[in-house]
């Protein structure tokens, strides 16, 4: 999804609206730098958390599996957010150095919501799609 923004000889300022811009209420944001080189993040699914991210600063790649099939995306870009549905398992790496990768979340922080094996992940998932 892409944001609006403007940049001059003053910087760049980016806007993110609520109810215009997000499939959701923003209900948490969180962001994630200093990831070392060759380190991921993620590898987890969530039940019902919707978010959006966006790599505010540098270049991060993303990983979407739907337990069949897998999408990949590059984030380098701070106008441009990354939808992340619910029910999806999200890896991320390759964080440039100095990126910020920020995400706005649609619920508070419940660690009942994630899924963090990857076959109990693929198991809830054929479960409901059944
Ligand atoms: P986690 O979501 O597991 O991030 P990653 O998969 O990238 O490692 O979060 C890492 C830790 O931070 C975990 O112990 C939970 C904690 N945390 C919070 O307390 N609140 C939050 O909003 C988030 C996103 C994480």
């Amino acid at each position: 999804m892409q944001f609006s923004g403007q940049s001059g000889e003053r910087g760049s300022l980016f806007v993110v609206e609520a109810k215009k811009d997000l499939p959701f209420e923003i209900k948490r944001v969180y962001y994630v730098k200093n990831v070392p080189d060759g380190k991921s993040r993620g590898a987890h699914a969530h039940k019902t958390l919707e978010q959006v991210i966006i790599a505010v600063e540098g270049s991060v790649n993303v990983e979407l599996d739907d337990g069949r099939n897998t999408s990949k995306f590059i984030l380098n870009n701070p106008d441009t957010g990354l939808y992340l549905p619910p029910g999806y398992w999200r890896r991320l790496d390759n964080f440039s150095p100095g990126s910020i990768l920020m995400a706005l979340a649609s619920a508070c922080y419940d660690p009942q919501d994630y899924i963090r094996d990857y076959d109990k992940y693929l198991k809830w998932r054929s479960n409901l799609s059944t």
